[in-house]
């Protein structure tokens, strides 16, 4: 029997910590009435409480305008027909991401060019953006990832000098801000996600913003099936989705705004103590904070581990470290070229193949190091609402860690379910997962 609770010994917590979602009698109130209200879906657009939370969060990132869409990734989608994407185009794309910022492009038969991610934060590179931008290039699709910020500052002046567009994917960064500006509303728009591990969640939902009023119409056409926008000052006809969101959605986010600025205050409040715990541990390191982030979005507490230091591999580390009783993730991404859920048969995208004589093959065109070895050696993910419970809490998170730091001599060529689950790919998960989200 060893110390680590994965070879027999005492977990270091029993008790489950803070739950997620958050919620209270406003939520509970609050879909009763659009139940009683018999009024629940996001028709007509924008409905009532739809549009009144749109703007509200749009006003308070920053943005002169908002649309409540009915996820983060249709959300992505939205905002590029929005900047005028086109068949062909090509998107600059962070290559360690959601495989959900990249699908879209694929959708609207635009072609997605990935750029490999800054070490200090993973986000995008901005240093590697301008080798990548060819005559096709239309915009640029920065992610805010976990708890950082891509450099906004470089990548819109790069797009000033090259006449891209700016989308922002702020699925991560709900609250954020850049310069004091919230996420989102420096780039030309930013999108959302309310899905249910965000910091902010209906179970489903997404959001567009912008201070832009043209793409705000071409945005609201494409939401609702191509009709025309509710100021419809620029007359753009196109067909659309139904990519609505229903008032029920739109009346659990309304409370779930509210508490934003409480919640992502404590999770960082305890977030710093946990990295202070941390210290200087050999064999662990962090992301860098940019002065120019000013408010910080902790969706996920992101650190690195060293398999090398520690002569086991990251997921014997998760695997221990969760049997310890903390939640924790390390393949939360792959570089998206790379994953299982980005199957690519050039037959369904043209696009791929236009002006060449082979289609562009997306599966082996890239190799970005750093995006590879965050996502299959270094990166560790915990989740935010870990960090909304009580200083005991996180405490006992940061000790679990150390402990198994200390230990990981027992974690050599250790086989346990644990650990197998830890190197299961997200598509591989759904057999095995019992988490809601
Ligand atoms: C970075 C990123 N982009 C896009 C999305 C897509 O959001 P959704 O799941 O709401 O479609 C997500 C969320 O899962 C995400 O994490």
């Amino acid at each position: 029997m060893g110390k680590l609770a994965i070879t027999g010994g005492q977990p270091v917590r029993r008790k489950p910590l803070a739950p997620w979602p958050v919620y209270s009698l406003e939520e509970a109130r609050a879909v009763q009435n659009v139940l009683a209200s018999r009024n629940w879906g996001g028709y007509p657009f924008p409905n009532k409480l739809a549009d009144a939370f749109a703007q509200k969060f749009a006003r308070f990132h920053g943005a002169k305008y908002g649309l409540a869409v009915a996820n983060g990734t249709v959300a992505i989608e939205i905002a590029l027909k929005a900047v005028g994407m086109r068949p062909g185009d090509e998107v600059i794309v962070p290559a360690y991401t959601w495989e959900g910022t990249v699908g879209p492009v694929m959708l609207l038969n635009a072609v997605p060019v990935f750029v490999d991610v800054d070490p200090d934060t993973y986000c995008i590179d901005a240093k590697l953006i301008e080798k990548a931008i060819t005559p096709k290039t239309r915009a640029i699709l920065p992610v805010h990832l976990a708890m950082r910020f891509a450099d906004l500052d470089a990548i819109c002046q790069i797009a000033r000098d090259h006449q891209l567009a700016v989308v922002e994917d702020c699925a991560h960064a709900h609250g954020g801000k850049w310069r004091k500006k919230g996420a989102g509303a420096t780039g030309d728009l930013g999108t959302f996600s309310f899905q249910s591990s965000k910091l902010m969640t209906s179970g489903e939902g997404g959001a567009v913003i912008t201070s832009n009023l043209e793409c705000y119409e071409r945005a609201q056409t494409y939401t609702n099936c191509g009709r025309a926008s509710s100021t419809d000052k620029f007359r753009h006809r196109f067909i659309g989705h139904n990519y609505r969101m229903t008032e029920f959605q739109a009346a659990i986010l309304e409370a779930q705004l509210r508490r934003l600025p409480v919640q992502n205050k404590m999770r960082l409040a305890n977030m710093e103590h946990f990295e202070k715990r941390l210290g200087v541990t050999p064999g662990l390191g962090f992301l860098k904070r940019d002065a120019r982030q000013t408010a910080v979005a902790p969706y996920q507490y992101v650190f690195k581990y060293s398999p090398e230091h520690f002569g086991a591999p990251r997921a014997a580390f998760l695997g221990a470290l969760e049997m310890e009783g903390i939640p924790c993730d390390g393949l939360f991404y792959e570089p998206v070229y790379k994953s299982a859920l980005f199957p690519v048969d050039a037959r369904e995208y043209p696009a791929l193949s236009w002006g060449r004589s082979e289609p562009i093959d997306l599966k082996t065109s890239f190799h970005c190091p750093v995006a590879e070895r965050a996502s299959y050696e270094e990166a560790v993910w915990l989740p935010h609402h870990i960090f909304l419970g009580s200083r005991k809490d996180t405490d006992d998170i940061a000790v679990a860690v150390l402990k198994v730091c200390e230990n990981t001599g027992e974690l050599r060529g250790l086989k346990h379910p644990a650990i197998e689950r830890k190197a299961m790919s997200r598509a591989e998960r759904p057999r095995v997962e019992r988490r809601m989200w």
